[in-house]
């Protein structure tokens, strides 16, 4: 018995070398943890539950009979995060560039097909160049079913695509028909094809970090969600979303115990909107002090400045924010903070995650770049987004909605539940100045007129009172008591039901 625990030990100790020592250490020069190492900090401390350690490919072209690595390139199994199952794959660089192959697909299926089964998050860890090249169609075939799994758990349980070296090919399609991608500064890379593939076909030059970089993909693509300084900071990072999701789409969201105070007042928010409506405030400030414990998990923080996405808790209960930022742009809606809310507002959708939306918005974004982009369709997203939406949506106008931007920004004709506004809030077709120059555009020569119909418009208009009337906003409510407000209105609604006729699926315009 004793020999044939050594002998267990003996192959554990191999399947764990994976690649050597030499590219371990290589991997540790280049500032990356190896596979394992990064399992072990994203779960809870000796949670790992490994799977399929000793599997191996079966390829026998290219000399590949001779060059076989027991876990063949990828670490998988499940664990807790604070006590919560997550499954887990952990492509590993050191064997064979963390290259998919037939057998090394079936061990990431057998996980994606466990965590659709338990209903529990899985997160994907990505270092690696795509589908292996010695194995052709065997390798692609394995990603083939991978993508099919990824987008029928998609809605289903929550899927997380952490990238932490030079990926490729199928792993960069994989994840991107995941609900995040976060990356790590420096050393992560995403590209379709790689910079040497770029030159061959259109003679361009561009190095990694140009084509396929945090920076590149934080701020321009808006592929990925976020990027750290480093593996353990982007490890830690992941823990702590996982924390606001729930494990599924029917579990409901996690709650966790609320050391803040529900019922906090905080008076400095009454004199946060500025009298003046073109001064800029932050709208984070704002989030930040309706949130527990002023914590505040943001989501494409550099993309599309000009709205805000990402969660809160409230008493203890995870919500997700939409905002307006007035500090960039005047917080107008452009087709990019468009876009990026509707894919947010959908996400919450999905998995029963109430929606919080403060508003402070001047209207869409006019002009040429933006009309010949597509404005009109990617606005028309986070529109159709709203309005399919059936969790709990509160809304809070700040000061400006006008507009398009008003309906869109869950108001109450597409079907948010609470809609409340503060006084300083101004709900109108648009700004005075715009509006006077249209409907009283025959007395523009006459400055002191102008003055007048201007100071009539916005006595008339620019407040909350006129929707109030109209039962538009439900109440205008102080600021200071902002989170109070939100607390109660979300206990509320955490029984709402919401009947919808049946149909196969929707047609978002894509
Ligand atoms: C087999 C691979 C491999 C692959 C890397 N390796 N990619 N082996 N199949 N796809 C091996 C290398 O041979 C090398 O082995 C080790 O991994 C490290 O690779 P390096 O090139 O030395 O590392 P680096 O310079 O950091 O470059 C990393 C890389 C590059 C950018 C990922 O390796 C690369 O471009 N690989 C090919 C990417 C690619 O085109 N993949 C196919 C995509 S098609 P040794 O033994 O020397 O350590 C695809 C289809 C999916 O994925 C369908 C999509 C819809």
């Amino acid at each position: 018995m004793r020999e044939m625990l050594e002998k267990l030990e003996r192959r554990r100790e191999k399947a764990r070398l994976a690649g050597g020592e030499k590219r371990m250490a290589a991997q540790h020069a280049r500032g990356k943890l190896t596979a394992r190492e990064r399992i072990e900090l994203l779960l809870d401390h000796g949670s790992f539950e490994e799977f399929d350690m000793f599997v191996e490919h079966r390829s026998t072209d290219f000399g590949m009979d001779a060059q076989k690595i027991p876990g063949d390139g990828v670490v998988t199994g499940w664990g807790t995060v604070n006590g919560r199952a997550v499954f887990v794959f952990s492509k590993d660089f050191t064997v064979f560039g963390g290259s998919l192959s037939e057998a090394h697909a079936q061990k990431i299926i057998k996980v994606q097909d466990m965590a659709v089964r338990m209903r529990a998050p899985i997160v994907g860890i990505f270092d690696a160049g795509g589908a292996r090249i010695q194995e052709g169609v065997a390798a692609l075939g394995g990603y083939g079913e991978v993508f099919k799994r990824n987008v029928l758990a998609s809605g289903v349980i929550p899927q997380i695509s952490l990238i932490m070296g030079p990926c490729a090919g199928g792993d960069v399609y994989s994840p991107a028909m995941t609900d995040f991608i976060f990356m790590v500064r420096d050393t992560s890379y995403m590209f379709v094809t790689g910079p040497d593939v770029v030159k061959t076909v259109t003679n361009e030059t561009v190095t990694a970090e140009d084509l396929g970089g945090a920076r590149i993909h934080t701020t321009k693509s808006s592929i990925a969600d976020g990027a750290w300084e480093n593996d353990v900071e982007a490890l830690l990072q992941v823990r702590r979303l996982i924390d606001f999701l729930p494990a599924c789409n029917t579990s409901g969201v996690p709650e966790w115990p609320c050391t803040d105070n529900v019922d906090r007042l905080d008076y400095s928010l009454d004199t946060l909107a500025p009298e003046s409506a073109n001064q800029p405030y932050d709208m984070k400030e704002l989030v930040r002090k309706v949130a527990d414990d002023g914590d505040f998990f943001e989501l494409q923080e550099s993309f599309a400045k000009n709205i805000l996405t990402g969660f809160v808790r409230i008493d203890g209960r995870p919500v997700g924010i939409v905002a307006n930022q007035p500090m960039v742009l005047a917080g107008v809606l452009d087709a990019d903070a468009s876009r990026k809310a509707a894919r947010f507002v959908r996400f919450c959708d999905c998995f029963e995650i109430p929606i919080v939306t403060f508003v402070d918005v001047p209207g869409f974004l006019p002009g040429t770049a933006q009309e010949y982009g597509g404005l009109i369709k990617h606005g028309a997203k986070l529109l159709y987004a709203y309005s399919e939406a059936t969790v709990p949506l509160l809304t809070v106008i700040t000061r400006k909605a006008f507009g398009g931007a008003y309906d869109v920004m869950a108001s109450k004709h597409v079907g948010a539940d609470l809609n409340y506004a503060w006084p300083t809030a101004q709900i109108a077709v648009m700004g005075a100045k715009g509006a006077v120059e249209i409907i009283f555009r025959q007395d523009l020569g006459d400055p002191a007129l102008i003055a007048a119909r201007t100071k009539e418009y916005e006595d008339h208009f620019m407040s909350p009172f006129i929707a109030a009337e109209r039962g538009y906003i439900d109440e205008v409510i102080m600021p200071n008591a902002t989170r109070r407000r939100i607390a109660r209105g979300l206990a509320m609604l955490r029984v709402k039901r919401t009947e919808r006729p049946w149909r196969k699926h929707d047609n978002i315009p894509l």
